[in-house]
């Protein structure tokens, strides 16, 4: 199994570029078989869930041509099947999206129910509430969706929580229906503006994309388009937090910084300078961190999925801060990991509270999600000594070439998958 071998101490200095959002990809690729031309789709990051989708709409008929590692031509006419198979929906719950999009393509869509995850239960009542409410007939048998519409019309949904999936499942249906659709209590994540913005390139009539409140006027067909995907904010939120946590000094580029603002002030409230440019921010730490309080929230408020960043990074704050999660119930796994790195926390019920040390010391930890194990590997930079990191298959879910990456910035990390290339990275950081 491959892992991660890391000796922490060095600050983090120098440049690093960020891929295509992973999440503003997966919608975007399930909305590009609601037309039967010809669309081409760029700034796509090479990471294991986005490789998957594919894999599953090669599934159903959809033809997947390669260009370069980070683009693709899809050709969506000659879909035959609209069950996509468990194998797909196991290794990435976003395959739901197929739903939506099938649904208002071809108004029929059998797709496994995803099952629950390592961060919490996540249930998708709301996807099924928003496409019952458009006309279809939605049952559960033999543990897949199926959603059926003779008439797919539009209607006015109000989402009872703000769901980035909910959102972007409904709207790609809602694109496609007859009629005139309002979604309200909308998520507002830039990767759900992106996916707007994707179907309008395809002729939708999607407006208000980005606000709590979604109008979409459906049209009956939807023509070819070229489209390039949004930085990653995440990715770019990770990194800065490596830096911030090293007592480096890292300029991320190729982000929009307007789409980190929550991040980029709770860099400069722990002691971080921060600085904008048009499509880059520069983090520098040269002191010891102070500590703070966050509580995640859908944006444009502190992301969840940048929620174990700051953990790792407060616990080497100076004072005690607290941490809560208000978006999943099960997303501070990774601190029973850090306090084996020496880490001082507590964590009742959504709430983690962190007494900051002087330092950690490396150790043996495991990935128990994609963000926490980014996080962990954030830990072991700053730590002092070894660590190796299991279970490195939920990061390259989501980070392209992370250790690739870290290396450049001077990071003494190195992917291995097997002992042999364990000791022999061992033998050469001494
Ligand atoms: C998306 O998940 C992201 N995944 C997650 O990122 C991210 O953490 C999350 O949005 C919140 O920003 C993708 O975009 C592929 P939600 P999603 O629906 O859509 C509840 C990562 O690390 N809910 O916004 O599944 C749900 O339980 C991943 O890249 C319902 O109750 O999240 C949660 O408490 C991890 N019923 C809250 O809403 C529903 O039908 C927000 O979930 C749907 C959601």
């Amino acid at each position: 199994m491959e892992q991660y071998i890391i000796k922490g101490g060095n600050p983090l200095v120098g440049e690093v570029e960020i891929g295509g959002a992973k999440n503003a990809a997966l919608g975007i690729l399930a909305a590009a078989i609601m037309t039967d031309d010809t669309v081409l789709i760029d700034n796509l990051p090479d990471v294991r869930d986005i490789n998957v989708l594919l894999e599953a709409m090669e599934s159903i008929g959809v033809v997947v041509k390669r260009l370069t590692r980070h683009s693709v031509e899809l050709h969506s006419e000659h879909i035959g099947e609209v069950s996509v198979d468990y194998e797909y929906i196991k290794k990435i719950r976003a395959s739901y999206y197929l739903i939506g999009a099938l649904l208002g393509k071809y108004r029929r869509a059998e797709v496994p129910l995803p099952g629950g995850c390592n961060i919490g239960s996540r249930p998708i009542d709301l996807h099924l509430k928003g496409f019952k409410a458009l006309g279809a007939r939605v049952n559960i048998r033999n543990g897949f969706i199926v959603a059926v519409a003779d008439h797919l019309h539009g209607s006015h949904i109000y989402l009872d929580t703000v769901s980035v999936g909910a959102t972007i499942n409904i709207m790609m249906a809602a694109s496609m229906a007859d009629g005139y659709t309002i979604i309200e209590n909308c998520a507002r994540e830039p990767h759900v503006v992106d996916v707007a913005n994707f179907l309008n390139s395809m002729g939708a009539n999607i407006k208000g994309a980005g606000t709590d409140v979604i109008r979409i006027r459906g049209v009956q067909k939807l023509h070819r388009t070229d489209y390039s995907i949004i930085p990653d904010q995440i990715e770019a939120g990770t990194f800065m937090f490596a830096a911030a946590a090293t007592k480096g000094d890292v300029m991320v580029k190729n982000v929009i910084p307007k789409h980190l603002e929550a991040t980029s002030a709770k860099l400069m409230e722990i002691g971080c300078e921060v600085e904008e440019f048009d499509s880059a921010v520069r983090v520098v730490a040269t002191k010891r961190l102070s500590s703070t309080n966050v509580k995640t929230l859908p944006y444009p408020g502190y992301p969840t999925d940048m929620q174990p960043q700051i953990g790792v990074t407060l616990a080497l704050a100076d004072g005690t801060s607290i941490v809560t999660e208000s978006i999943f119930e099960n997303r501070f796994k990774y601190m029973d990991e850090l306090a084996r790195m020496g880490a001082v926390v507590r964590v009742e019920g959504n709430t983690a509270i962190i007494t900051g040390v002087e330092k950690l010391s490396g150790a043996r930890v495991c990935a128990p999600d994609l963000r926490a194990g980014a996080a962990l590997v954030i830990a072991a930079l700053a730590a002092e000594g070894v660590t190796t990191v299991d279970d490195i298959l939920y990061i390259q879910r989501g980070y392209e070439d992370f250790d690739g990456k870290l290396r450049s910035l001077g990071a003494e990390i190195a992917r291995v998958d097997s002992e042999k290339e364990a000791k022999k990275f061992r033998l050469r950081i001494g």
